[in-house]
């Protein structure tokens, strides 16, 4: 046979590739986390595996971010992204390439995929004429908007009017929905799937998916549209690209794209639609039967999970409730990551807690594989001087059949489960199974047995216990490798095997082999917490990351002095403290917030130029320096009596000045 026949089956897994707005919190580690076990799973199954993660460095998100801290979004990119790099060592993740948006390669590729699908017709240009979800950053169609109108979301909404490129996605709905049809695994779980072709298709109806826009002009920190530089390529189109831009050669398509439940529309409906424009041939007819050769280039399946809440509330950042994988990790990599896999069944929200983190590492690590492996190879040592012995022409009982038959049943129900993701499923199996196995060894009673030396019965009932738990403890350091590690190499090396657990295949695995050798000193794999004590510990931590990161210096780029003035000119500025009592956005107007503000004296409708660097909520309440004397002037159409005073240079956002808490309104500022 040529070597052709002994290519092994390839597993390509992504993660999303993560904003460089803010540090990881614990959402994207979990993510990360489960990708990484399926990478180790699917190399301990033989297969060739290319796992790809990294990071989405355009787009506003970061634009504003980075003027907000009054940096370039390239300097935020470069410092945030390192972030990422180390929290994925930290947590031994075994990526094989981390991709990013910024990098050159990258940028080619989006630029001349969106050359190719320009020359095919795919995309065209047109102007947009409707409604602009401000906060989503998207085009709104009528339904949409009635939505968040019943939403009560209706401000975010403006007419806008621009030129933009458009993908012509309501073209690939045929397609689309013969995908879903005849690939049932293509999104999971499948509620989830569900939610997508409802979302294509509401009811079946079918003409629902408008094209799409895919460039921006009112963003500059983007990829450019080639040959039309004024727009840049839309955040998605970029962004999605990356698992085609930084992809193996052998690996096309992917097994297996990871993404959250708010991200699954992006890569469900826009994705395959891209790929499928990509990857036909010009003759394809879209009305017709989508070609397997096109299908085949498309992912195996996108597998959906949902959010990590605090109470009911998804962690994010303004409410300040975010919590960071730092704190997990301070009870050890293993812990996190077994926590995570564990208490989140994919495709659920499931809400954290400090209290429920503890239980489960006392309750599985300490108490339970902890204390089976040291109780196990203590006995193993104590009655027969560490050598582990064989159930060769031992007799059996009722006890001892069960035992060995939930040992041979085991590996397959766990790779079952594992097999279809079910990582929540496969781990309370196997605990089922440990637990199973501390019951053996109450109801046995070995320590009770081995003062009966003489009785042979009892010396074989020591034997077939030991020999039984052993194969057990062995079978789980296997089993749980791919999600602890550190844990299974200790557990794999206290039994007295050799060589690297990892580096075992399932399929040649013999759960009833003979051991090699005697086991060693049991190696504590878990210390039991003390929740009390581990929780001033964490809210240490928490208090020392408090303080904002730290803030990389541009430099300062402010228009040069005025000319002198006299004093008496200076004079004539009133300057007053003002009380913000409301805001709200002036509709259509990127830059401009309506506000009406206490003076002490009377209260006034004041313009201010602040919105991209305040959201209006936060502005009331807030104290200000306001030009009380300046003329009155209309702006879109409202007039505006007097001026916010602001520090800034060239490329900051705009801070208000503040006065202080007890600064009446009214007061002069001079
Ligand atoms: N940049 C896009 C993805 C582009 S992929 C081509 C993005 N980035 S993100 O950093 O905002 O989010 C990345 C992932 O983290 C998403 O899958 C999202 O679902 C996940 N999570 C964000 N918060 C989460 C929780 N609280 N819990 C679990 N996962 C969550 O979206």
């Amino acid at each position: 046979m040529g070597p052709e026949y002994l290519v092994s089956k390839r597993f390509y897994v992504t993660t999303p590739i993560y904003y460089v707005n803010d540090k990881p919190h614990i959402g994207h580690a979990y993510t990360t986390v489960l990708a990484d076990v399926l990478a180790r799973h699917h190399r301990m199954m033989g297969e060739e595996v290319y796992f790809l993660t990294g990071t989405d460095e355009h787009g506003q998100k970061i634009e504003k971010a980075a003027a907000a801290r009054g940096i370039t979004p390239q300097q935020m990119a470069d410092e945030v992204q390192p972030n990422f790099e180390k929290l994925w060592q930290r947590m031994d993740i075994t990526h094989d390439h981390f991709v990013r948006t910024t990098h050159a390669q990258h940028k080619a590729v989006i630029q001349e995929r969106f050359q190719q699908l320009l020359a095919t017709g795919d995309i065209y240009k047109a102007t947009y004429k409707g409604l602009y979800s401000v906060s989503d950053e998207a085009y709104v169609t009528e339904i949409q908007a009635k939505e968040l109108q019943a939403q009560g979301l209706a401000h975010q909404l403006v007419e806008l009017e621009e030129e933009s490129y458009f993908f012509r996605l309501a073209s690939y709905e045929n397609w689309l929905l013969q995908l879903y049809e005849r690939c049932p695994d293509f999104v999971q779980p499948d509620f989830r799937f569900n939610e997508v072709k409802q979302f294509v298709a509401p009811d079946g109806q079918r003409g629902n998916l408008q094209d799409l826009s895919i460039s921006r002009t009112t963003i500059t920190w983007g990829i450019p549209v080639p040959g039309d530089e004024r727009h840049v390529v839309y955040v998605w189109f970029d962004a999605l690209l990356n698992y085609l831009s930084a992809c193996r050669e052998g690996f096309w398509p992917a097994t297996v794209h990871l993404v959250g439940k708010d991200i699954l529309r992006f890569h469900s409906v826009y994705w395959p639609a891209f790929l499928m424009a990509m990857f036909r041939k010009p003759e394809d007819d879209l009305n017709g039967e989508l070609p397997q050769r096109v299908i085949d280039q498309l992912p195996r399946s996108i597998l959906a999970h949902g959010w990590w809440l605090m109470g009911e509330d998804k962690m994010s950042k303004s409410k300040g409730n975010i919590v960071r994988p730092e704190e997990l990790l301070h009870f050890g990599n293993d812990a996190a990551r077994f926590f995570l896999l564990r208490d989140m069944q994919i495709g659920y929200d499931r809400a954290f807690s400090f209290e429920a983190f503890m239980d489960r590492l006392n309750a599985d690590l300490a108490n339970g594989l902890g204390n089976l492996a040291s109780r196990s190879i203590s006995m193993l040592q104590r009655y027969r001087g560490g050598v582990v012995p064989t159930l060769e022409g031992k007799g059996l009982d009722d006890d001892d059949r069960f035992h060995g038959e939930a040992l041979k049943a085991l590996p397959g129900k766990y790779l079952a489960f594992a097999e279809t993701h079910q990582f929540t499923k496969a781990l309370g199996e196997l605990w089922d199974y440990l637990r199973g196995l501390d019951g053996y060894i109450v109801k046995a009673e070995p320590w009770k047995l081995d003062k009966l030396r003489d009785d042979p019965r009892a010396v074989e009932k020591i034997d077939v216990v030991l020999c039984q738990l052993y194969r057990g403890l062995r079978v789980t350091a296997l089993l749980v490798a791919p999600v602890m590690p550190e844990l299974a190499q200790l557990l794999w090396e206290s039994l007295g095997l050799p060589g690297l657990v990892a580096e075992q295949r399932f399929a040649d695995f013999d759960v009833l082999a003979p051991a090699p050798g005697p086991v060693s000193d049991p190696k504590p794999l878990f210390a039991r917490i003390d929740k009390d004590v581990a929780m001033t510990e964490i809210d240490a931590i928490r208090a020392a990351a408090a303080p904002p990161a730290s803030v990389v210096e541009a430099p300062l780029d402010a228009p040069p002095v005025k000319e002198n003035i006299d004093y008496d000119t200076f004079a004539k500025t009133d300057l007053r403290v003002g009380l913000i009592l409301e805001a709200e956005e002036v509709p259509k107007s990127k830059k401009l917030v309506k506000m009406k503000v206490d003076l002490g004296f009377e209260q006034r409708t004041i313009l201010g130029g602040i919105k991209e660097a305040y959201a209006p909520a936060d502005l009331v309440g807030r104290r200000v320096v306001v030009v009380a004397n300046l003329a009155p002037r209309a702006m879109m159409g409202v007039e505006s009596h007097g001026m916010l005073l602001c520090a800034s240079d060239n490329n900051s956002k705009p801070y208000l000045i503040a006065p202080p808490e007890d600064a009446k309104p009214g007061f002069v500022v001079r």
